[in-house]
């Protein structure tokens, strides 16, 4: 019964991992795929090793038990060669099949791509709580949503603007740190299947480290190249001057549209079209539940405390912005959108 309820619990356990698109259990490029299947083969072997155990536990405790009327000390035996060398020869031999397919993986996974001519270079910048991507070779920066063609491996270089964070994919690859001390970690997948996967920092980096996510999405390269020159595009500021005045006052301070503000928060640039804003409230899209964009900008900017406590974004009282202004901006915002998606049902 206890057994029964312990693998009820396992399974609830195993089904809570089961989201499509934050599992490593169902693998959407070859890096998650080679690492799930060494998983698969570290376990086989652990669950055999435990039922031979046992089975020769229970039949020792069994065959060997102390007999009704048997008060003699049983024959004492010391030492058996053949045994000792069997007992050995066993681990060798498993601990063997276990590392050959590791390491093959730890040196594919260190195989360095990013003087690679037919990899995407993309350098990932970690900030408490948002993700930078930005694309060196194309002069293209974003946040938030990384957009990536699905025939090209992905070669990353990753480092940290304040704590360590991690960069994880589950369905991709496995995880990896984002250093603030000038280190730059190295690390490349490939995902060939069109799709969103949902990334997190998986790195206690802060209060909001729970909300620190980012979606990676999949896209034939055609549609990444229309979206690579619908970010090189000039900004499109508000229509309305003095919006626009206070827009860039306000915000192009430290965020960027286009060719127009600054690093120090999340590029804008499409921001409407993004899957989700401030990682957690989703937008609301074909397959996907979440609230209009507009909406979520609005509870975002209205205040971001209470969104994402402890991250960088002022109030707008601290901007000098009236419920009207931020309605406004939000409003903008959200219909701040890149064409890029191709349709094949054109
Ligand atoms: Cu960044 Cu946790």
């Amino acid at each position: 019964k206890r057994i029964l309820l312990l693998l009820a619990a396992f399974s609830l356990l195993l089904s809570a991992c089961g989201r499509e698109d934050l599992s490593v259990l169902r693998p959407q490029g070859p890096v998650a795929q080679g690492q799930l299947d060494l998983m698969k083969l570290a376990i086989t072997i652990m669950v055999v090793v435990l039922l031979v155990v046992f089975a020769i536990a229970a039949f020792v405790l069994i065959k060997f038990r102390r007999k009704p009327g048997q008060n003699e000390i049983p024959e004492q035996v010391e030492g058996n060669h053949k045994l000792e060398i069997i007992w050995t020869v066993i681990p060798l031999v498993l601990v063997i099949i276990l590392a050959v397919p590791t390491v093959q993986q730890l040196s594919a996974l260190g195989k360095d791509y990013t003087k690679d001519e037919n990899a995407l270079q993309v350098k990932v910048t970690a900030h408490q709580y948002w993700w930078e991507f930005s694309y060196p070779d194309l002069g293209v920066t974003t946040a938030q949503d990384l957009i990536i063609p699905t025939d090209k491996t992905i070669s990353f270089v990753l480092e940290s603007n304040d704590v360590i964070h991690s960069f994880w994919v589950p369905s991709l690859a496995g995880k990896i740190d984002t250093n603030f001390d000038g280190t730059l970690n190295k690390f490349h997948f490939s995902a060939p299947n069109e799709g969103v996967y949902r990334g997190k920092c998986a790195e206690l980096c802060g209060p909001s480290h729970a909300y620190m996510e980012f979606k990676v999405k999949a896209v034939s390269q055609e549609e990444f190249d229309n979206w690579v020159t619908a970010m090189q595009a000039p900004a499109v500021l508000p229509e309305d001057e003095q919006l626009a005045e206070k827009f860039k006052s306000a915000c192009l301070s430290c965020h960027a549209v286009g060719d127009q503000g600054g690093p120090l928060g999340p590029n804008l640039t499409g921001i409407g079209g993004r899957e989700s804003i401030a990682s957690m409230l989703l937008n609301e899209r074909e397959g996907q539940e979440g609230a209009p964009v507009e909406e979520n900008l609005k509870e975002w900017l209205h205040d971001p405390q209470a969104i994402k406590p402890g991250n960088e974004m002022p109030s707008p009282a601290e901007l000098g912005l009236t419920t009207e202004e931020v309605d406004a901006i939000a409003e903008y915002l959200a219909d701040y959108k890149l064409d890029y998606e191709t349709n094949s049902a054109d």
